[in-house]
């Protein structure tokens, strides 16, 4: 029985409510006003009233009485309850509806947090295909920056982004806009409201963008593009050189402008960008002097070995073709072409003498030249940036039956990039002129490489060159 009403007390009580002490005392209100009225009443009756037919008419109306006054009683009681627990109710409500509207608020943040999520995360994957990849020019990476700064500033349904090229502006991507129309402007960069380090803010853009362009271009550009009503400006720059930048707008239809977290935002995005944007510079520079380097090195190994001469840049290309063919990602295909570029780099310590012997080689002879592999792995592996494709140079003789040199790998055992490179060098070797053989024919090259599918060559890297050529 106890447990029973532990339960049901346990399942009303609510807060502060004790569901159960509220009908208890209820009940013991009237109890205890019942027993007092049988003890009492009757006695003070007879004590007061004298007069035994008044007496008896009393009595009959005493029980409507004790009736009454319970009835008023058991009223105010209950009535106190309801009005508390109303009052509760309310209280809840009010709390419920706080909380609902919280809800929204956590769900509305939420939204906001994926979204800089989204865009922290673009930028830095963007960041990383660049330093994974030392190909990017630089229209491609503004180009991905102008769609991380439209995804960023929710605001704007309009956009473009533009470089800076001898003094006036181009055109290269743009959102709702009219592209072509786009492109035929001429705009000179003195007319262009950039600015280096911060971004501006325009509330009538259209002004501007008349001030800009000549009367017919004005007109042939608003034929074709909506208006706009707000416009930000923000310029990437590289200290004082102002590379190009883009413009985020909103339609003059939209009930919109953007907001100050909107603008703050992008201001910090261009601080990371300019940022980035700097770093990048130099790392290009770093890179253009180290190819420099590279190719004044096979411009020494061409003077060397009269049969390289172009044989390198012929070899880079075959193997970039496949690199493609096969789906090779960015930072593959960068490897793929430096140690194609420099895969006999190791023949620059080989007699001139035997390299370019017009003759066959002897036993001893073609064991020397065989190191040019292992003499090629040990000069690259010491430089940073070349120590990656430093094990593909020296896996470049390997065979696919596991025949080649200098370790004998086989099959899968070789690198990809070894295996590509095999094929564009020996393609390229009997397709050429050597000193000491005449090149074969197309048909005959082709016959050679089906011949050696699966024994010198990859089958795989054969099957996807006898496509390119
Ligand atoms: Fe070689």
């Amino acid at each position: 029985m106890r447990k029973i009403i532990d339960l049901i007390y346990k399942k009303y009580k609510v807060e502060n409510i004790d569901f159960r002490k509220a009908p208890i005392r209820i009940v013991a209100t009237y109890v205890l006003f019942g027993c007092f009225w049988i003890l009492f009443s009757d006695r003070i009756l007879s004590m007061v009233v004298v007069n035994r037919d008044l007496y008896m008419n009393i009595q009959t109306f005493k029980g409507w009485f004790f009736v009454f006054f319970t009835a008023i009683i058991l009223y105010r009681l209950i009535l106190n309850d309801f009005l508390k627990i109303n009052e509760l109710n309310t209280d809840l409500l009010n709390k419920k509806m706080e909380s609902k509207k919280n809800l929204i608020l956590i769900e509305e943040k939420n939204i906001e947090l994926e979204r800089a999520m989204n865009v922290t995360n673009d930028f830095f994957m963007l960041i990383t295909k660049i330093l994974k990849n030392n190909h990017v020019d630089d229209e491609m990476l503004l180009r991905e920056v102008f769609k991380i700064a439209f995804s960023l500033v929710k605001e704007s349904n309009f956009g473009s982004a533009y470089i800076v090229e001898n003094g006036k502006i181009r055109y290269i991507e743009s959102i709702g806009f009219h592209m072509e129309s786009l492109k035929s402007l001429e705009v000179s960069v003195d007319k262009f409201e950039f600015a280096f380090n911060h971004i501006k803010i325009r509330n009538n853009p259209e002004y501007n963008i008349k001030r800009r362009l000549s009367d017919d271009e004005y007109e042939e550009y608003s034929n074709k593009n909506i208006k706009i009503k707000q416009s930000i400006y923000v310029g990437i720059s590289n200290d004082d050189n102002l590379y190009g930048g883009f413009s985020l707008d909103i339609g003059a239809d939209e009930g919109v402008e953007f907001s100050d977290e909107s603008i703050h935002n992008l201001e910090a995005f261009q601080q990371l960008v300019n940022g980035f944007y700097k770093i990048k510079k130099v790392n290009d520079q770093k890179n253009l002097v180290q190819r420099d380097i590279v190719h004044s090195f096979i411009s020494a190994l061409e003077l060397h070995d009269e049969y390289t001469k172009g044989h390198s840049e012929a070899v880079a290309s075959y193997s970039l073709k496949i690199g493609e063919l096969l789906n090779l990602d960015d930072s593959q295909l960068n490897d793929l072409y430096w140690a194609a570029t420099v895969h006999d780099i190791g023949k620059i310590i080989i007699p001139s003498s035997t390299l370019n012997k017009p003759d066959r080689l002897t036993k001893e002879e073609y064991e020397l030249v065989k190191k040019h592999t292992q003499i090629g792995y040990d000069i690259l592996s010491k430089a940073d940036t070349l120590r990656e494709v430093s094990k593909y140079v020296l896996l470049h003789h390997e065979r696919w039956d596991g025949t080649g040199y200098p370790m004998g790998l086989k099959g899968d055992e070789i690198p990809l990039i070894s295996q590509i490179i095999c094929v564009a060098d020996s393609w390229h070797a009997m397709t050429s002129d050597r000193t000491y053989k005449r090149k074969i024919t197309k048909e005959e090259g082709i016959e050679e490489l089906k011949n050696n599918r699966g024994t010198q060559f990859s089958p795989k890297i054969v099957d996807v060159f006898l496509e390119i050529i």
